[in-house]
């Protein structure tokens, strides 16, 4: 695993930004996984500030977003999808035909679920997956536990991960959806790349957990150490326990 720590929270941006450009640049189809929260918000601004500005093209990526909740169309402004429309996809040139989100609507949930697994598949797989960490740990919504084959379901939001993600919902966690669809520990395991970004003190505890704990099915986040390319970028305050506990090499960047 290749963790990077930075100085500063927009040098993280940056970093992953210019990791997910270059697969786009470098791949004719590329397929990207990508995620959603306040974090990934930054980093979407820059993708489209270097689409603006150079040569970044997305008229052949594939994208697969991580999750969506159970109930919210994908229009209602809280739907993930919505989110994504605002932060990248309106400002790109991604073809709508190209994008993928679970649809929290479904008639038949399981249904979907399956069918996101097949469309994941049908694309080739996904070749860079990127990750953000909530406070219970996951990674995409798999809740404690989440069995680290686990493959794109229907779960329960924990009432940490509600109140967490309240802020959109006028700061009452019980108006947050109790239930999400989203890609399985094993699923996001199956990307080529992965690239989890953590910022600020707020994440530092998980974060030690995630890399220093053990691997353990109730912090879904542990589950990216078995992957054979894994990228962890994180700025000095999301850092700051794991590198007080950690005898592993940090690689810095000022
Ligand atoms: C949500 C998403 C996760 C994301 C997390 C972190 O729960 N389902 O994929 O990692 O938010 O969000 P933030 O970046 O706002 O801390």
């Amino acid at each position: 695993m290749n963790i990077i720590v930075t100085d500063s929270p927009e040098q993280a941006f940056s970093k992953a930004a210019d990791m997910i450009a270059c697969v786009v640049l470098h791949n004719p189809h590329p397929v990207l996984g990508l995620a959603t929260g306040r974090t990934m918000e930054r980093i979407y601004r820059l993708l489209v500030k270097q689409y603006e500005t150079s040569a970044l093209d997305f008229a052949t990526t594939t994208s697969f977003n991580l999750d969506e909740y159970v109930g919210l169309a994908p229009t209602d402004p809280n739907s993930y999808r919505h989110y994504m429309q605002e932060h990248l996809f309106a400002h790109v040139n991604i073809p709508t035909s190209q994008i993928h989100v679970p649809n929290g609507i479904a008639a038949d949930l399981d249904l979907e679920c399956d069918r996101y697994e097949a469309t994941i598949e049908k694309a080739g797989g996904i070749g860079l997956q990127l990750l953000g960490i909530g406070e219970t740990g996951h990674i995409g919504f798999n809740e404690p536990p989440s069995a680290f084959n686990s493959r794109t379901r229907v779960v329960h939001l924990d009432d940490i991960t509600r109140r967490q993600n309240s802020g959109m919902f006028g700061n009452d966690p019980t108006c947050v959806p109790a239930h999400a669809l989203t890609m399985g520990v094993g699923t996001i395991l199956e990307a080529r790349k992965l690239l989890l970004v953590a910022v600020g003190t707020g994440k530092a505890a998980i974060v030690d957990k995630a890399l220093n704990g053990p691997l353990n099915e109730n912090v879904s986040a542990t589950a990216i150490r078995l992957h054979p390319d894994c990228t962890v970028i994180l700025d000095d305050a999301a850092a700051s326990i794991w590198k007080n506990n950690s005898s592993n090499t940090i690689n810095s960047m000022s």
